[in-house]
């Protein structure tokens, strides 16, 4: 990130009290940008928001995005120029148990974003968070590319497609016209330390881990793009940057992945984590479940649009990033300071160079 060009930046962030929220949160304050959250309140016990005290830096306010009005009164108090919309319900099995909840938030909540941003002088710049999820899933060994159909095969996945069409359709009726820039990011399966979200991958591993169970594995096969959390986030703040010179040209969707050898499935990434935990552990196993719901089985992005247009680079190989998840949790293990240590493991990040 270019620290000079956030440090005198009004930033408002929907969803600051989650996990890739806690983690940007953490970033822009140490860049010195001014900051004012929206979210509800983190509902994992623990979490990064707290553990790392992310409220200190910033304004905070626990607001549903559901509620149009309440939103664009914070967007008119705080009057921000740059908007990143990350306030999701995030998860595809709780999609299925609750699809109206998950696409009143995701799809009307960005439309109460996108309406109150377009209304407010301030704003110049807004980056939409979606999700690899979003395209219409053929089951084919390529990355998806931005220009491929939008779709989704569960509630999730599709609500997140349907934000994609809303952004469009905000982006040609209103921001053009306005000059401001409005652009979509989809990034890969985000893992890195302080997730505990239910029912993903990372935190169902460290969990087991911690009751000394083995690590029970649904799908081995699934191969997804995996990527540590900060690859994606500073792609993210790269687009803003580049919509706030230029709101025009880079007004639309974004992949950011992984490079494609280190898309692989979900067993290796068991493995590799459990051998660099060390020894104690019980191993994993395999657990087939009758009537799980529908998951996809192959998912890569195509990122070759933010490497040529935006020269971006993940940073990061999937051993490294396994490495600093596991240390991550580690540290947290040993009852470090949690805010010192990700603002650390921050800081390391922005000292590398492209892999
Ligand atoms: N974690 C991943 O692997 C991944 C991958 C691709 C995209 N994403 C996207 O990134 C974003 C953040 O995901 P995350 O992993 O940090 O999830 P998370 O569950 O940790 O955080 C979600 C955030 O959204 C907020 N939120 C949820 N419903 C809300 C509502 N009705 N009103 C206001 N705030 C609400 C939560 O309070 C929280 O701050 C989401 O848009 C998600 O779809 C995540």
């Amino acid at each position: 990130m270019n620290t000079a060009f956030w440090s005198t930046k009004k930033v408002l962030l929907t969803g600051h009290t989650g996990f890739k929220g806690s983690w940007l949160s953490l970033w822009l304050q140490q860049a010195g940008a001014k900051l004012c959250g929206i979210a509800l309140p983190p509902n994992t016990q623990p979490n990064l928001f707290e553990l790392a005290q992310v409220v200190e830096g910033m304004q905070s306010h626990f607001v549903d995005i559901r509620d149009a009005a309440a939103v664009k009164k914070i967007m008119d108090t705080f009057k921000p120029e740059i908007v990143i919309h990350m306030a999701a319900q995030p998860l595809v099995r709780y999609s299925y148990d609750f699809p109206v909840e998950t696409y009143a938030t995701n799809v009307m909540g960005t439309v109460h974003v996108l309406e109150a941003a377009r209304h407010c002088d301030s704003v110049r710049v807004v980056v939409n968070v979606t999700t690899d999820k979003c395209y219409e899933n053929r089951e084919w060994v390529w990355g998806y590319r931005e220009n491929e159909p939008m779709g989704g095969h569960d509630p999730y996945s599709n609500s997140k497609g349907c934000s994609e069409l809303v952004t469009s359709a905000y982006r040609n009726s209103f921001y053009h016209k306005a000059g401001k820039g409005l652009a979509s990011a989809r990034a890969g399966n985000v893992i890195g330390g302080g997730d505990w979200a239910l029912d993903r991958l990372v935190p169902d591993i460290i969990n087991s881990i911690i009751h000394k169970q083995p690590v029970a594995v649904r799908n081995p096969t699934a191969i997804r793009p995996w990527q540590h959390v900060l690859e994606p986030l500073s792609g993210y703040l790269l687009l803003a940057e580049k919509l706030w010179d230029n709101p025009k040209h880079y007004a639309e969707g974004w992949n950011f992945g992984p490079h494609v050898h280190d898309a692989v499935n979900v067993g290796i990434v068991v493995e590799k984590i459990l051998a660099q935990w060390g020894s104690d552990h019980a191993g994993s196993k395999h657990e087939s479940q009758q009537g799980a719901p529908h998951e996809a089985n192959y998912l890569k992005l195509d990122i070759t649009k933010a490497q040529a247009e935006l020269h971006w680079q993940p940073r990061l190989t999937l051993d490294m990033t396994l490495q600093w998840l596991v240390e991550w949790y580690h540290a947290w293990m040993r009852k470090e300071d949690m805010k010192v240590f990700t603002l650390k493991q921050i800081e390391q990040y922005q000292n590398k160079a492209g892999v």
